[in-house]
């Protein structure tokens, strides 16, 4: 089939999107589709071969001062290998000169067939490079209102750095986060996505970090509702709430975090219910309407999951309540070779020695170690050979000195929340 090389005319738009189209999967480029029609659009430089009338190949550049960016090289995948390629980058340089450019680049996935038709019109491939790019996870307009809320977009290596607590990485990993990531797949068999989630387990075990690293994984931005925040009394917190879930409902995508969930959702005569009675009314009635958008969850966590309101956390509501445990030997492990480098320490000693603290006990303890031998180095410097750092006995003595929070009780008390309502 003949085709012509040509300056691309406006009648051939039409042409040009449907190629684009019907070639965006195989003959990818760093530019997307919109960026690639705005730039035909301005007429910036762009040059097209036709055959019997038919757009069968385009190449579209964007331009900025001496320097211009290829922005798709679209060729009918029929007529590819003809040297159609080199033609269209011939056309379109002409072009680029009359319009000052000094310089074309074009940045291809590796395996790109078009790579053969570049290095036929001059191009040449730079090895040295690597082509970075940032994706922004927020549209315009959506930064001022999650500034208003006062939440955060999170670095997506949150979820890699929580360490250990492979249960509990696990369990969120299926059931929360594979719906939210696969949707489609997850309808096909049925599975609504979760829209609310409770964690439990005592102070220290890695509830609120394991809330920022799910909305860090899901790459959705973090809002955290502090009641403090919220209202200035009790009084407000009903009203204050609403606001907030009214902001949240603005947001294209969001991870909505409630910290200390029995402090708006206390459980009907028990202790704090009359004086929250209406603000865990008005958190019931906020849920459903939350639950009703998609590309949202919400997070609640709690130390003290048996003295919430039985209404907020059934089924309906929170699809999954999830016990955060103190870690397990594994985390432990996970956790000391975080802090400790040196090679003579002994891992399995510090792992039992610290066999009931939390998380955050054993972060401390580390932080007490290092400080302990930073102190002994700088009034005593040791000979340069000897390994810089805390010892085994540093450590255990940072871990006997921590009373440990997670006491018989506690621990006895969170199993009995475990089995009596984990919901996973
Ligand atoms: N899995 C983990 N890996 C590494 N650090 C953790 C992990 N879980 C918790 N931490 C750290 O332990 C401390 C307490 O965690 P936090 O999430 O505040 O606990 P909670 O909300 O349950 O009270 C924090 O400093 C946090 O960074
Ligand atoms: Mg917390």
């Amino acid at each position: 089939m003949p085709w012509l090389v040509r300056e691309y005319q406006d009648d051939d738009f039409e042409g040009v999107v449907r190629l684009l189209d019907a070639t965006s999967s195989d003959q990818a480029s760093v530019f997307s589709f919109p960026e690639c029609i705005v730039a035909l659009r301005a007429r910036q430089a762009a040059a097209v071969a036709v055959s019997h009338g038919e757009v069968v190949g385009a190449v579209i550049a964007i331009v900025a001062a001496d320097r211009a960016w290829i922005a798709r090289l679209a060729i009918n995948p029929e007529l590819r290998g003809q040297g159609m390629a080199s033609s269209l980058l011939v056309a379109l340089e002409r072009q680029l000169v009359s319009a000052q450019v000094r310089r074309v680049g074009y940045v291809l996935p590796h395996e790109e067939l078009a790579a053969e038709g570049l290095r036929k019109a001059g191009y040449e491939q730079q090895p040295a490079l690597a082509y970075f790019e940032k994706r922004v996870a927020l549209e315009p307009g959506q930064a001022s209102v999650l500034e208003a809320l006062g939440g955060e977009v999170l670095s997506p290596r949150l979820w890699d750095e929580l360490l250990g607590m492979r249960f509990e990485k696990e369990v969120i990993e299926r059931r929360v986060i594979a719906p939210l990531v696969h949707p489609e797949l997850a309808a096909q068999h049925g599975v609504s996505p979760p829209r609310a989630v409770m964690l439990f387990g005592p102070p220290g075990t890695g509830k609120t970090t394991f809330a920022r690293a799910v909305a860090a994984r899901l790459e959705w931005p973090f809002v955290e509702l502090l009641p403090s925040r919220l209202a200035e009394d009790d009084a407000g917190l009903a009203a204050g709430l609403r606001d907030a879930f009214a902001g949240i409902a603005q947001l294209d995508r969001v991870v909505v975090f409630i910290d200390e969930i029995e402090e708006i959702a206390a459980a009907r005569g028990g202790p704090g219910h009359s004086r929250l009675h209406g603000v865990t009314n008005e958190l019931l009635k906020l849920i459903p309407a939350f639950r009703r958008r998609s590309n949202r969850l919400l997070i609640a966590a709690t130390n003290a999951v048996h003295t919430l309101d039985s209404a907020v956390i059934r089924p309906g509501r929170f699809d999954y309540v999830i016990p955060i445990g103190s870690p397990d030997d594994e985390a432990r492990r996970a956790l000391w070779s975080s802090h400790a480098h040196a090679a003579d320490v002994d891992m399995a000693s510090l792992v039992a020695a610290s066999a009931v603290l939390t998380t955050a006990e054993i972060h401390h303890a580390a932080q007490t170690a290092a400080q302990a031998s930073f102190e002994r180095e700088l009034l005593a410097p040791s000979s340069p050979d000897v390994t810089a750092g805390p010892t085994t006995t540093d450590y255990l003595t940072a871990i006997s000195s921590i009373r440990p929070s997670l006491t018989p009780e506690i621990r006895a008390d969170f199993e009995a929340d475990t089995r009596t309502h984990a919901r996973h």
